[in-house]
């Protein structure tokens, strides 16, 4: 199959591609598009066909649930039996924008799409091609992050291309992403309510707004003590293609040593090395391929190239890879999450 790729500079003056790929949902076939969390692998939701192409594109598990995007608060009572009143505080404070919500699914979900479950996840996202392509489309559109399973999440319309080209007939090429990793996703089927995913939405800012208390639950943290409850947490996530560790610290000095130690043991054995770190210390490494994320001060950066960064890694065919880590508040605990899954969970602390 040949893949298209449409670029998308004025919203405006782009409808006739948003309807072609539009006219592409309705009748069962998938298309990626941009979302501001990242590039999203979208087909319509209501059918089970599309569901099926969605995983055979990306190999992705069909127990791995997917989540539905809607353009109107309205398209919501459809999908759903339930709304809490958390919830709904939730959907009016962040919507659109980088937050999923899980709630009970209503009949018409079909269960290709839930893997089974009796929840689903529903979110609005704030990119206006994601909008306008819903809003053309008139279905909610399933979409998981447009990568090959496995891979981490294309923040760029390039890294589909990498990774669907020849599997999917179109890209909409809106350009680089805003936020960088996916959504927040939080579980209001349970009291106190549950973060499955940490991500631009902080912790600390859903308190505020639903005025409750939440818990964390990923597979790498359990302030409950419980098992993951996204079952896309229990998949390898995330991988480059070289084995990443994370190198631990409170002084940055001394991880700076260690990793230049480690780089060091790699070239006696023939190795190339890569090395992530933040602006700060980049400038401190002997390894072979030092790419820096941004500044530490500036999380939100560091968020937005993170991806693009694992991405470059696999291109510049490196060996191992040692990372940075970062504080786990704030913005931090969403970009650790992710880079821990990254590493398979190999750390080093010093
Ligand atoms: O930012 C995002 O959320 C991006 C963009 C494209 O919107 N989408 C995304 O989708 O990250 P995906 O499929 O890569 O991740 C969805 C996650 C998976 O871990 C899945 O297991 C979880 O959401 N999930 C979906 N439905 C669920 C449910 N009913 N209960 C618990 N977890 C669910
Ligand atoms: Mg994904």
């Amino acid at each position: 199959m040949e893949t298209k790729l449409r670029k998308i500079h004025q919203i405006e003056d782009c409808q006739e591609v948003i309807e072609e790929a539009a006219e592409l949902i309705r009748q069962g076939e998938v298309v990626a598009f941009p979302t501001e969390t990242v590039y999203g692998l979208g087909g319509n939701g209501l059918r089970e066909d599309a569901a099926k192409k969605i995983y055979q594109a990306k190999g992705r598990p069909s127990d791995n649930p997917l989540i539905l995007h809607i353009s109107r608060m309205d398209m919501l009572k459809d999908l759903v039996s339930e709304v809490p009143r958390t919830a709904r505080k939730a959907m009016e404070y962040f919507w659109p924008g980088p937050l999923t919500v899980i709630l009970r699914k209503s009949e018409q979900v079909p269960e290709c799409i839930t893997g089974g479950l009796d929840t689903v996840a529903i979110r609005m996202p704030a990119d206006e091609v994601a909008r306008e392509l819903i809003e053309c489309a008139k279905v909610p559109i399933a979409a998981p992050s447009a990568n090959t399973s496995g891979r981490p999440s294309p923040t760029k319309a390039e890294h589909v291309m990498d990774d669907l080209n020849g599997k999917i007939p179109l890209i909409l090429d809106g350009g680089a992403v805003k936020v960088g990793v996916e959504s927040t996703i939080v579980d209001f089927t349970e009291e106190p309510p549950v973060i499955l995913r940490p991500g631009r939405i902080t912790k600390e800012e859903m308190e505020r707004v639903i005025g409750e208390k939440t818990v964390m639950n990923t597979s790498l943290k359990a302030d409950d003590g419980g098992v993951p409850r996204a079952p896309g947490m229990k998949y390898k996530h995330y991988a480059p293609k070289a084995q990443m560790t994370i190198v631990l610290g409170q002084d940055q000095q001394a991880v700076v040593s260690k990793i230049n130690e480690l780089t060091e043991q790699e070239h006696s054995r023939g190795g190339k090395v890569g090395v992530l770190a933040a602006d700060e210390t980049a400038g401190d490494y002997e390894a072979d391929e030092v790419l820096s994320v941004g500044r530490r001060a500036d999380m939100e950066t560091v968020m937005a190239n993170l991806y693009d960064v694992l991405r470059e890694f696999d291109d510049k065919a490196v060996d191992v890879i040692y990372s940075e880590g970062f504080e786990e508040e704030s913005l931090g605990e969403a970009v650790m999450n992710r880079l821990v899954k990254a590493a398979g969970h190999r750390m080093i602390r010093i």
